[in-house]
């Protein structure tokens, strides 16, 4: 699918397979995902623009390869995308981060904006929006439309787990934001889930249910 990244590294497959299994328990849940994100965060994050700036080693100056341009902002869709969010600032501690909180209403699908809070300037920025499920992609895409509002125009989207339907709908909705996913799994049920899937993310990440 154009404009769809699967990320297929094998340790992410692994990991996430791990991730999925029913009896995996609430610390290894959440220790599998602050893993993977770092390796989600470095595929997504491969072609960053380099710039070089003379240092000094103790034996030489030389030409250093160094990130270009404004540190980059992670945008979580709240409360899942903070499990993304800490593996990702593991390996970019610099970066600014947005957040965005929607929930689910469960009878509708449809989702609900109860906080919005994201840095000034986003314009020059490249955002990366996290969130472990694209399901029916209804919150990506308001969170998306909200951060654009705010002024982010480069912004890509990274989550775990994609459906095929949400796949769909969120490239039609924002044509410009590239999805990375570790998976496009089979479909969603009648609540919006994703199947196989691994059950509902942020209950698995806080043991709330
Ligand atoms: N959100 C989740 O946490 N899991 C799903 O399967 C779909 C949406």
């Amino acid at each position: 699918m154009d404009g769809v990244t699967i990320i297929d590294h094998p340790l992410v497959q692994h990991k996430l397979s791990l991730m999925r299994k029913k009896e995996t328990s609430t610390a290894s849940f959440r220790r599998l995902l602050r893993e993977i994100s770092t390796l989600l965060c470095y595929e997504v994050t491969r072609d960053l623009k380099i710039t070089h700036e003379t240092i000094e080693t103790p034996m030489c100056e030389m030409q250093a390869p160094l990130l270009e341009g404004k540190k980059l902002v992670f945008a979580s869709i709240l409360r899942a995308g903070n499990g993304l969010l800490e593996g990702m600032l593991d390996l970019v501690p610099a970066a600014r981060v947005a957040h965005v909180g929607l929930y689910r209403n469960e009878e509708t699908l449809e989702p609900v904006e109860y906080y919005f809070k994201a840095p000034e300037s986003m314009a020059d920025r490249l955002t990366i929006v996290v969130d472990p499920m694209l399901a029916t992609a209804n919150s990506a895409i308001l969170a998306v439309e909200r951060l654009k509002q705010q002024g982010a125009s480069n912004m890509r989207f990274l989550c775990l787990l994609a459906a095929p339907d949400g796949l769909e709908r969120f490239t039609k909705a924002h044509p410009d934001v590239p999805v990375f996913t570790a998976s496009i799994d089979s479909h969603l049920d009648e609540n919006g889930y994703i199947v196989p899937g691994l059950g509902d993310a942020g209950d698995r990440m806080y043991g709330t249910k």
